[in-house]
């Protein structure tokens, strides 16, 4: 509890920061903002790489090379023909290398500098979560930079990875500190991760985007809560690091790769109901929708696949006043947790846009756990770290006490030892089970800033020692 109270403060305190705020006109620069959080492009394969620059002027060179090639949000989506699109961003330390001078870096957000690392208490990534065991180096203060490629299919991702090396190898000062490789699973009609659950229902929809946010889920979102430089739901623009034109149409993203235990929790399922339809009620209470997508408000008692996939539907609903004892979705599920809608105050300025996709092979049913690594290599993008991102791991995610719950943690990605519980509330009684095992463990992750592409450009035109 001590350390919800703590985020509480910094959150609040954030907030009550935000007084040098400057009229901005609404309008987005869609020819300046990095494509990834605007829009979710038809890509089944991708490949993340984590850099190091070896000086200021080789990440200068590499980056000045790119620009041309990152995925605008005016041009991804304009054309079929895309095949693969392109979103650079840079840790702190790598604003630093590529010639940001101390002035400027300053002027970010203390958690962005101090990095993901660094903010494992406040986080709640202990025990296994914890960043001493985390893999391919992200935790290291030499990652400077995130090169994410989205790609139609392997065929192209392999393409543009060929092309990617030539292109390293001809400047020989970036080194590639790791890589990760991602695939969609099979079938790729409908998304959905290891565990089968369907994802990618919902998603805040940004103001002067001119999407329409589906039933249930509110209006849309001011820009300047994922994006810098615009109003946001408190007020016209602020918070902008310096020089506006590196901040200026800029996101922050926290990056996690989660590996997922398929093993242990089809283990779980078979323990805890002796039917298949009892194992897949327990698999829904756990996440709050059916494996189809199908939310546990509208379908409390069986599933119901043609409401999961129906997009205008599978958002309308609430917690307050349709289920509000959790008799349907219990409150420690993970959807609860991750979006308590009309539960929770100030849900507008905690809202996230997630990206990525998963990894690994898939594990067929009826196969014991193999023991390859599988699971969700995720971005969480937003334009206050702390008070969104932070916000929903310390407080959503890992206080036992969330919802006065006691003694739970999210049962799907929270950090759990055995220790916590998931309680199910029912009529007569309500049960309870104990000692959840871990489902997930994170085994890496790093905050990064995605700058716009005037930002790129100026950061392409720095030299060293400003
Ligand atoms: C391995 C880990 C995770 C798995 C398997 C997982 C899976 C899912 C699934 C299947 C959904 C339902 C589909 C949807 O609403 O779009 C969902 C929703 C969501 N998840 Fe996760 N998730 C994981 C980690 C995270 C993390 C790290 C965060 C953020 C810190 C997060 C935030 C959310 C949010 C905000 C929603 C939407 C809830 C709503 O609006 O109702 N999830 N997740």
């Amino acid at each position: 509890m001590e350390k919800a109270v703590s985020i509480l403060q910094q959150s609040h305190r954030i907030s009550q920061d935000l007084t040098k705020r400057t009229d901005q006109p609404a309008s987005l620069d869609f020819d300046d903002i990095q494509h990834f959080l605007m829009s979710r492009p038809p890509a089944r394969a991708a490949r993340y790489e984590f850099l190091a620059f070896k000086s200021g002027l080789d990440g200068r060179a590499w980056l000045t090379g790119l620009i041309d090639k990152v995925g605008t949000a005016s041009a991804v989506g304009s054309s079929l023909l895309d095949a693969r699109w392109m979103t650079v961003g840079f840790t702190w330390n790598g604003l630093r290398a590529l010639g940001a001078g101390e002035a400027s870096l300053a002027t970010f957000p203390e958690e962005f500098r101090q990095g993901m690392a660094a903010r494992a208490g406040v986080l709640g990534t202990t025990g296994a979560n914890h960043p001493d065991h985390w893999v391919g180096r992200l935790a290291s203060p030499k990652l400077h930079a995130i090169i994410v490629l989205f790609a139609r299919d392997v065929a192209e991702r392999e393409r543009c990875r060929g092309e990617h090396e030539r292109y390293l190898a001809q400047g020989g000062g970036v080194e590639v500190l790791s890589s990760l490789d991602l695939e969609a699973i099979p079938p790729f009609d409908y998304a959905h991760e290891h565990f089968g659950y369907r994802d990618r229902l919902s998603q805040p929809v940004i103001e002067g985007t001119g999407v329409e946010p589906t039933p249930g889920s509110g209006a849309p979102i001011k820009p300047g809560e994922f994006f810098l430089g615009y109003p946001d739901e408190e007020g016209p623009a602020a918070g902008m690091p310096e020089p506006e034109i590196l901040s200026r149409n800029g996101s922050y993203v926290a990056y996690l790769r989660m590996q997922e235990h398929v093993g242990a929790f089809r283990d779980f399922l078979r323990a805890h109901g002796e039917t298949p339809e009892q194992q897949e009620l327990i698999a829904a209470k756990l996440m709050g929708r059916w494996r189809s997508g199908a939310p546990l408000v509208l379908a409390p008692d069986r599933d119901d696949p043609k409401l999961g996939a129906d997009s205008q539907r599978s958002n309308d609903f609430n917690y307050a006043k349709m289920d509000p004892h959790g008799y349907g979705c219990p409150l420690g599920a993970h959807i609860r947790r991750m979006n308590p809608r009309d539960t929770a105050v100030n849900m507008n300025r905690r809202k996230m846009i997630r990206r990525g996709g998963t990894y690994g092979p898939p594990l067929p049913e009826g196969i014991p756990d193999d023991g390859i690594e599988r699971g969700i290599a995720a971005f969480v993008g937003c334009a206050s770290l702390v008070r969104q991102f932070e916000f929903a791991m310390n407080v959503w995610a890992n206080d036992p006490n969330f919802h006065e719950l006691g003694n739970e943690r999210d049962p799907i990605f929270g950090t759990q030892d055995g220790t916590f519980d998931l309680t199910i509330p029912k009529r007569p009684i309500r049960k309870r089970i104990k000692g959840l095992p871990a489902f997930t463990t994170i085994r890496g992750g790093a905050y990064f800033f995605l700058p716009g592409i005037k930002a790129l450009r100026y950061l392409a035109s720095l030299s060293d020692g400003l």
